[in-house]
């Protein structure tokens, strides 16, 4: 069977295809280019998502040993500051961080922010409207997460644009930018994390002197401590994680709806089927495409002998299509029955720590966007990013029917 190039443009506008004929003919293959076997059906990328003592999580250290030594030294200073996030740890010492983790997020309160985000959504929409910008991206779908995630943390609100960038830097190693970005990506993610190293370091001292209801305070006054390093990490992996991939959803989620008018129509017409549609969202053109494992012990899985040491990409963005799971899976569907459950938070041991916040952000937000944007629509053609690890689109021009030129300058 060809393969096709992961970065390339046949994978990036139309994956679905190739995915469809690797489930059905080759459901574990060999890719050259990016040296790893791509699993496919929703079984066993399950499988692999949810037995971490053989598909290992701890993917950076074996990556460096791999490298050739010019390389190594090129990658080695951006890779080890991720080397440490729990996102890249097995059990037992993801354990510990996971469960610290978890009890600063249930600290947090998520439910009760509803309020909050719901005011920050209309704040951001009124200014999107006033303004007579067409970005959806940058007017509403990049600052709400991140205003989101400054004040989980305790950070400023002003400080939004700093942490969309940080992020974006972050994002381009993080989830294998293609196309041009490439290129530079670790140069750009180390500039971006060493700044942001160096306010979160700030910050943390600034909340240790004088705490609030945020998390890295939270944190702080645990019993059961992370170190200020591990602290650190956990902050800069929810902000790289929390961020570009709920903009994403946002995005996602008008891209399938407007590509879908009976499917938007009916959502405007009836709001309880908002978290469904989310769901089907996740399902459909869920933000995170392929996860990545290394293999801890020889394994046969449908007749390939996969070795210890290699590398597998778990695609979810197949999986979450597999014609063995789901009914009519092609199809985009609201009001689908949200079991099964598709995979796009992951599974498992990492299985999203920001699921509850995420889903409720987009919630929040859709219906509201819906209202104020009568007539909602694309105005341009959808063009996805070149990305190994994420399904986005390059920005998103948005046009409505009560949608006023700026005023003019004065
Ligand atoms: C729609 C938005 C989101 C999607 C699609 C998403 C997706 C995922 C996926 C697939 C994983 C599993 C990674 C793995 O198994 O290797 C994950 C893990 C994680 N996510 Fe999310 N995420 C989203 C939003 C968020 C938010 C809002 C936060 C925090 C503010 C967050 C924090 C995390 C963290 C900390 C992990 C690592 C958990 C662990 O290793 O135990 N995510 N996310």
């Amino acid at each position: 069977m060809k393969g096709l190039d992961l970065l390339g443009p046949e994978m990036t506008e139309q994956p679905h295809p190739y995915w469809a004929q690797l489930r059905r003919e080759q459901p574990v293959c060999w890719d050259g280019s990016q040296t790893a076997w791509l699993i496919t059906r929703y079984e066993d990328v399950r499988t692999g998502l949810t037995e971490p003592q053989l598909f290992s999580s701890n993917r950076i250290a074996p990556l460096l040993e791999k490298l050739a030594p010019a390389r190594r030294a090129k990658l080695e200073p951006i890779l080890s500051i991720m080397r440490d996030w729990m996102v890249v740890t097995d059990p037992p010492a993801h354990t510990r961080l996971r469960t610290l983790a978890n009890a600063a997020f249930r600290g947090q309160r998520i439910a009760a922010m509803k309020n909050w985000i719901a005011e920050l959504v209309d704040g951001l929409l009124d200014e999107f409207v006033r303004s007579g910008n067409t970005d959806f991206m940058a007017g509403v779908a990049y600052p709400l997460p991140a205003t989101v995630i400054a004040r989980m943390l305790g950070a400023p609100q002003e400080d939004r644009d700093r942490f969309q960038r940080w992020s974006d830097e972050l994002a381009l190693v993080a989830f294998g930018a293609g196309g041009e970005a490439r290129e530079e990506r670790h140069e750009r993610a180390l500039r971006g994390v060493t700044e942001l190293q160096e306010y979160l370091r700030e910050l943390i001292a600034t909340l240790r002197k004088s705490p609030g209801d945020d998390m890295i305070s939270f944190l702080l006054g645990q019993q059961e401590r992370l170190d200020d390093d591990e602290l650190l990490s956990l902050c800069t992996l929810i902000l790289f994680a929390g961020h570009e991939t709920t903009t994403n959803l946002l995005c996602n989620s008008l891209v399938c709806l407007t590509q879908h008018p009976d499917q938007l129509e009916e959502l405007r017409a009836d709001p309880s089927l908002v978290p469904n549609a989310v769901e089907e969202v996740l399902r459909y053109e869920g933000p995170i495409k392929i996860l990545v494992r290394w293999v801890t012990e020889d394994v046969e899985l449908h007749g390939q002998r996969i070795r210890s040491g290699d590398r597998v990409y778990l695609v979810l963005q197949s999986a979450n299509r597999d014609e063995r799971v789901f009914d009519d899976p092609e199809t985009f569907d609201i009001r689908r029955p949200t079991q099964p459950v598709h995979l796009g938070f992951g599974r498992g041991p990492h299985t999203c720590l920001g699921a509850q916040l995420a889903r409720l952000e987009v919630r929040i937000a859709l219906p509201r966007i819906l209202e104020r944007l009568p007539g909602l629509r694309l105005a341009g053609d959808v063009t996805w990013k070149s990305s190994v690890a994420t399904r986005v689109v390059e920005g998103l021009q948005v046009d409505y029917d009560s949608r006023r030129e700026p005023a003019p300058a004065r």
